[in-house]
């Protein structure tokens, strides 16, 4: 199955086949997540007609809600996403609310009711958008109850798809694995990161992989060092419990960072088949290489204090609403790490994320050596917001401009990840999605630094004004992109 760059048209339209009826039960339907994008995905992909004509959608929690009630929450999460640019259009709602009903899920005479509601709908998506400490049990109940195929039947599919995080350090993502392998086959398993669905990856992507043009220096030969950010302006809001249970490095650098180090770093891939890709990317995760040194010496962990975001004052992580006032959770961690790989000896890669950030940005900042010192290039590869790569010289007085842009992405809204990965799991193409080997491999990497978190309290950082504490600006020279416009 091939990686899909920014589709043009549906690709049922392209094979000129009927697609597969189907249905998605959406557990944890009555949260945050599902409100916020599933929904809006689903009617979005549903209007555009890319989703088969008969898909039946199903939301499951535990709460006691009626079908009205339910379509009222959906209808609700529909109207909010217009505000970004879907489009209602009442006469088609009319005929796809039909398609939507709830299912209350707490003990097995829900499942039972579940495969009942069913029993039409041949293939199967279950996506799993609860909190993770229900993963296991749901996808047990739904084997128990019949409602999980057999992978090697060649008539009819059900596949899962899990919400982050998958574990919460190297023990529980393995135990996690052991429990659902029991009833499903990795090609089940859709674990899902929706950065990978974002414009800028693919843009990324295509960059390395099909273009390749910057492929014969893409090497410690010619790079200096590489810096990856993901900032965020904005702080915890309201989900402080989810907070307290997760941190910084299990909420992005687990995860995000770690698929986008993958892609930026790992060679390319034979084909772009699922496969191969996949192959190339647990290769380059096992080489990383964590904490040599000291931890101290190679990472920094941070909490926000009060600051000012925009001009307006913004309290710190402990004022949150929720937060215990002596909570020393991390809302931001940067690192140093290393590649044990013939391509990168020797090259540092520094990485670093955070809430509360003077911006949010995710970027990758490629450092190329120049022929004499200090006269050489950096490239940024801007993966959100406005997607591009630019090439900038390397200037002693912090130039902000780019040089020249290298993409040619265009400037109309592209799919929202959410709805590229949903399109993709209705097609069996996991390309997109995170495998078992690169999740564990990413858990060995970072349980060390979560263990050693646990003891040492993060250092502060005014929330808005730094770029994280006064360490991690120590730990490298960085470098964001302030401007993406090359003209003045
Ligand atoms: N919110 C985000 O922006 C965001 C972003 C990326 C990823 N995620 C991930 O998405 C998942 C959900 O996050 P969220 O923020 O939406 O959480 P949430 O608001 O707490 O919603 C979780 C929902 O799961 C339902 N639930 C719990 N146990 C269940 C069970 N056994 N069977 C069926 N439903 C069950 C609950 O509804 P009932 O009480 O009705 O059962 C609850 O409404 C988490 O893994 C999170 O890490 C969230």
């Amino acid at each position: 199955m091939s990686f899909f760059w920014i589709a043009t048209a549906s690709p049922f339209e392209e094979s000129h086949q009927e697609p597969p009826s189907a249905a998605i039960v959406v557990f944890g339907a009555t949260g945050d997540l599902a409100s916020l994008k599933i929904f809006p995905a689903l009617y979005h992909l549903a209007l555009e007609g890319r989703l088969p004509e008969n898909t039946a959608i199903v939301g499951a929690g535990r709460k006691n809600l009626s079908n009205e009630e339910f379509l009222k929450l959906f209808r609700k999460a529909v109207d909010s996403a217009a505000t970004s640019g879907i489009k209602i259009d009442e006469s088609f709602w009319t005929r796809f609310k039909g398609r939507i009903s709830y299912q209350k899920i707490d003990t097995d005479e829900g499942y039972n009711q579940l495969n009942h509601l069913l029993r039409n709908q041949t293939n199967r998506i279950y996506y799993l958008a609860t909190q993770p400490s229900a993963f296991s049990s749901i996808v047990q109940k739904l084997s128990e109850h019949g409602l999980i195929y057999d992978s090697k039947q060649k008539d009819r599919w059900s596949r899962v798809v899990i919400e982050k995080p998958f574990g919460r350090d190297l023990d529980s993502a393995q135990n996690l694995q052991n429990e659902i392998s029991k009833v499903l086959d990795e090609s089940q398993i859709y674990r899902i990161d929706h950065f990978l669905g974002k414009e800028g990856i693919q843009n990324l992507f295509a960059f390395r992989f099909k273009e390749g043009l910057f492929e014969p220096i893409w090497n410690r030969r010619y790079v200096d060092q590489v810096q990856i950010t993901i900032g965020e302006e904005i702080g915890i809001g309201t989900r402080a419990q989810f907070w307290e249970e997760t941190g910084l490095v299990r909420d992005l650098l687990q995860n995000h960072m770690m698929q986008i180090l993958a892609l930026a770093a790992m060679d390319p891939p034979a084909n772009l088949d699922s496969e191969k890709i996949h192959a190339e990317k647990i290769k380059l995760l096992n080489a990383v290489r964590l904490f040599p040194d000291k931890i101290e010496n190679v990472a920094v962990m941070g909490q926000y204090d009060e600051g000012e975001v925009k001009g307006i004052s913004v309290p710190g992580y402990r004022q949150e609403s929720g937060v215990p006032a002596k909570s020393s959770i991390e809302t931001f961690a940067a690192a140093k790490v290393f590649i044990d790989n013939d391509r990168w000896e020797g090259v540092p890669f520094y990485l670093r994320a955070g809430k509360r950030l003077p911006a949010k940005t995710t970027e990758i900042a490629v450092f190329f050596k120049g022929l004499q010192k200090d006269n050489g290039h950096t490239l940024f590869i801007r993966i959100q917001p406005e997607p591009g790569i630019f090439l900038r010289k390397i200037s002693k007085e912090g130039e902000s401009r780019p040089l020249v842009r290298l993409d040619t992405l265009s400037d109309q809204p592209q799919a929202d990840a959410y709805e590229k990965l949903l399109e993709d799991c209705f097609h069996g193409d996991a390309s997109l999605f995170v495998q078992a080997d690169e999740q564990i491999a990413s858990w060995k990497l970072w349980t060390p630094l979560i263990r050693h978190a646990a003891t040492h309290p993060p250092d502060r950082y005014p929330a808005g004004k730094t770029w994280g504490p006064k360490a991690a600006e120590e730990l490298a020279h960085w470098e964001v992109l302030e401007k993406t416009s090359i003209n003045p």
